[in-house]
């Protein structure tokens, strides 16, 4: 075998969007949940990760790149993701190429690993969420591993709690597990992306700076200093959780939005409830939760169901094309892009969405 080959594999992987959220770790290092918790990921063309993994015996070492710019690799979530897949690494053999990579050359070889994102990173949007899926997963494919996608969700899990849900489309629940080692915290898809897809989701981007507070610090607060969260962990989300899985089942969109709008602003009470508190949304946010309210109120079920993840930018669920339509002529109304209003632009499923506002 000549010693100048690279093997490649890419990978594209959306992110996803708590309904039923997950705030709080009982294990920081295996990254362990103190709840479950329900997402729904988005349609791969929307928000979503690319990422190509190389391997070559010319590598001297294990280098990354994120959107063009070289980033350390030595952080122990990394680290841990790393050492999980080559753990899980199996023969290679590329005939034509003429490559062969035994079991035990996994050991010494090194990774380039090269990722984009087509959405601004750490804005509230999961972009660690998407990028660990699609790492793991290009890695898995690359180093033949025969793990299933529940199987490499707890390695996902282990880069960033979020990401073990990316590894599934349509509705995915995170069961939090009980045994000390994590085997058993991973992903399984409650529904597949056809069960019910004439929901709509709109991003309304209020802010795509950084945020302030990272998803970890403001977890790891909240652990040591919210009495809220416990009660949220042991007694509401058990019971939720149930609901939420019976209400994907049927399409019962009423449930649904009360569900999900309920677990948004409970999370956002539990980071309230934080010391020093922690403030996600901004009065833009708060001016969405309104409209929305207003407008479910005055109908006969509610139309739209909102939600927002650790930053002020809107997650909003429509019932079907014409209430999604009906949203936008709102918030366009409401908000213009790029005006004093604040919100800079929208990330919609379908931009020919208006036409159907009836
Ligand atoms: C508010 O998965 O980003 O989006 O596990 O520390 O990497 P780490 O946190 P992360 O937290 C996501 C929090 C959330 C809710 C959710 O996605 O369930």
């Amino acid at each position: 075998m000549a010693d100048t080959w690279v093997r490649m594999v890419t990978a594209q992987t959306p992110t996803n969007i708590a309904v039923i959220k997950y705030w709080g770790k009982r294990d920081e290092t295996l990254i362990l949940p103190v709840n479950d918790s329900i997402s729904v990921t988005l349609d791969p063309n929307d928000l979503c990760t690319t990422t190509t993994v190389a391997v070559s015996p010319t590598f001297d070492q294990d280098r990354m790149w994120l959107n063009g710019k070289e980033i350390s690799l030595s952080g122990g979530r990394f680290q841990s993701c790393l050492k999980e897949i080559r753990a899980r690494a199996c023969e290679v053999e590329d005939e034509e190429k003429a490559i062969k990579i035994a079991k035990k050359d996994w050991e010494k070889l090194h990774l380039h690993i090269a990722s984009y994102n087509n959405f601004p990173t750490a804005a509230g949007l999961a972009s660690s969420a998407a990028g660990f899926a699609c790492l793991v997963f290009s890695l898995a494919k690359l180093m033949n591993a025969k793990e299933d996608n529940s199987e490499l969700s707890a390695i996902a899990r282990q880069g960033s709690g979020s990401a073990c849900r990316s590894l599934f489309g349509g509705f995915v629940k995170w069961t939090m597990g009980k045994v000390d080692n994590g085997s058993d915290s991973l992903a399984i898809q409650v529904a597949d992306e056809k069960h019910w897809d004439d929901l709509v989701i709109i991003i309304a981007v209020v802010s795509s700076r950084m945020k302030e507070t990272s998803s970890t610090t403001g977890m790891r607060d909240t652990v040591e200093t919210s009495l809220l969260l416990q009660h949220r962990a042991k007694e509401v989300v058990p019971k939720r959780i149930v609901e939420m899985e019976e209400a994907i089942k049927n399409r019962d969109f009423a449930s649904f939005a009360r569900l999900t709008c309920s677990d948004s602003n409970q999370f956002h009470a539990v980071c309230l409830d934080t010391q020093p508190p922690i403030f996600y949304m901004n009065d833009t946010s708060h001016k969405i939760i309104n409209c929305v309210e207003k407008w479910n109120r005055s109908e006969e079920t509610p139309q739209v169901a909102y939600t927002f993840d650790a930053g002020p930018n809107a997650v909003l669920i429509a019932h079907n094309r014409k209430a999604a339509a009906q949203l936008m002529q709102k918030l366009l109304y409401y908000f213009p892009p790029n005006s004093d209003t604040d919100i800079n632009s929208y990330v919609a499923g379908d931009k020919t969405i208006l036409k159907d506002a009836g």
